[in-house]
């Protein structure tokens, strides 16, 4: 085996996807699939499961190592028969990205629709990591396996966006959450991390950043690119490295409560 398969393949290893027929789900699956891991997308529909599974058609040796699962990551015992169904198809997992989340528009804080301000807390807390969370940590711990669990943080999870207000409170929990969660299951070799995405053209965000329109950016998507050294918008395909290398115990084994931006300069706040 060559130093860097030592250090990054994750060949018989299970990592279950939550979200993961997303936009940043899809490519965290797709990079732990070629980093030799058996994959299981969870997904809300089965439509969306086919879609993800229908990417490996024309390349059969990732795709028998593909699996997906539509259930509601919202739901507790849905989340308990997916991580036996993973089992039984590949091995127990040992990896969870929590990639459930989204935002739905912006509001001022005075028109804040509290059904919709409820609901995205549940997609993005309950749905998004403490659910997931709780019930593979309860099986690790009883099967003694040192899992990872990646989730997803965000530039709302250092910096209020303006706006979203659910969204800032979820994605503020989130990163306090990945800490928190951290200590608590590092007795049993169990990480926590996170990565914090920049802006991504994603389903979430498109219409907040670019005219439908016109195609051009919106004030808020001019806002973002003065404000991200690198000056553009991020590729998805640029969360790749970070997923392989938190999911990976030999490259990140002693790395454990942290979130990693992937955000071209972001958080620099530079002037
Ligand atoms: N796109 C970005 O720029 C960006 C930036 C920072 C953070 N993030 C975070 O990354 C994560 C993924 O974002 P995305 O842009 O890929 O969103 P997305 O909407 O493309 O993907 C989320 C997926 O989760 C699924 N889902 C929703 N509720 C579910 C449930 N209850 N059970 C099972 N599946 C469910 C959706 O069907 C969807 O496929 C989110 O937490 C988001 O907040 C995204």
């Amino acid at each position: 085996m060559s130093y860097l398969e030592e250090m990054f393949s994750l060949a018989g290893k299970t990592a279950v996807v939550a979200g993961g027929a997303g936009a940043i789900g899809t490519v965290m699956s797709d990079a732990l699939l070629r980093a030799g891991a058996n994959v299981v997308v969870l997904s809300r529909t089965k439509d969306s499961v086919s879609a993800f599974l229908a990417r490996y058609r024309d390349e059969p040796e990732l795709g028998k190592r593909a699996h997906g699962i539509a259930i509601d990551c919202g739901d507790e015992k849905e989340l308990e028969t997916a991580f036996d169904q993973a089992s039984e198809r590949f091995s127990a997992p040992e990896i969870l990205v929590n990639g459930v989340g989204g935002n739905r528009g912006k509001t001022r804080f005075v028109d804040i629709d509290i059904a919709t301000f409820r609901d995205i807390l549940d997609l993005n807390l309950t749905a998004g990591l403490v659910l997931p969370t709780k019930v593979f940590c309860r099986r690790w711990i009883a099967e003694n396996i040192k899992g990872s669990i990646i989730n997803l943080t965000s530039m709302a999870s250092y910096n209020p966006l303006s706006g979203v207000w659910a969204y800032d409170a979820a994605k503020a929990a989130t990163l306090n959450l990945t800490m928190a969660a951290a200590g608590e299951f590092a007795a049993f070799g169990i990480r926590v991390n996170a990565i914090a995405p920049g802006f991504f053209l994603g389903k979430q965000n498109k219409s907040l950043l670019i005219d439908d329109k016109t195609g051009n950016s919106t004030e808020r998507g001019k806002a973002v690119l003065n404000h991200t050294p690198f000056g553009r918008f991020g590729e998805v395909a640029e969360l790749a490295g970070a997923t392989v290398f938190l999911a990976s115990s030999m490259a990140s084994g002693f790395v454990t409560g942290v979130s990693i931006p992937v955000d071209g300069g972001y958080l620099i706040h530079n002037i």
